[in-house]
């Protein structure tokens, strides 16, 4: 079981990261398409903040304590906090960052398999697909040419 606390961890930080930077990109976005981009990032934002909150709870199920201070989530984080520049590098950012919250979660979703935790990988695996659908709108958008 502690495989899949740890797991479960290092999925929240990511998401958590994941989450604070669509959050500050939608409010620093620029550019004639604003509009488009803060919509867009104020969505992923949206979707990742509740994210959050299952990550967590799933946590607690498991008769641990959920994280009670920024810097224990952040230290799970493998996504780096870096400034973003322009709209393409905000959605470069954001696709490479979604890739690491799916390779966390599909972590986490193995090691509940394996603990026989059947209804935890069930939820990691519908998160699995919220993620695996913004990521093919993140590179549609950024294939697009929209991403200058
Ligand atoms: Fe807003």
């Amino acid at each position: 079981m502690d495989d899949l606390v740890k797991a479960l961890q290092a999925a929240l930080g990511n998401v958590w990261a994941y989450y604070f930077k669509a959050h500050t990109f939608h409010w620093n976005v620029r550019g004639p398409l604003f509009q488009q981009f803060h919509d867009m990032f104020g969505a992923i934002y949206g979707d990742a903040f509740a994210e959050v909150d299952t990550l967590a709870e799933l946590i607690l199920t498991l008769d641990v304590p959920a994280p009670a201070s920024l810097d224990d989530i952040v230290q799970s984080a493998t996504i780096a906090f870096a400034a973003a520049g322009d709209v393409g590098m905000m959605l470069v950012q954001l696709a490479a960052d979604n890739a690491a919250v799916i390779a966390a979660l599909d972590a986490a979703n193995t090691a509940a398999t394996a603990a026989g935790k059947q209804g935890i990988a069930n939820t990691l695996q519908g998160l699995l697909d919220a993620h695996e659908k913004w990521g093919w709108k993140l590179r549609a958008t950024i294939n697009a040419g929209a991403a200058g």
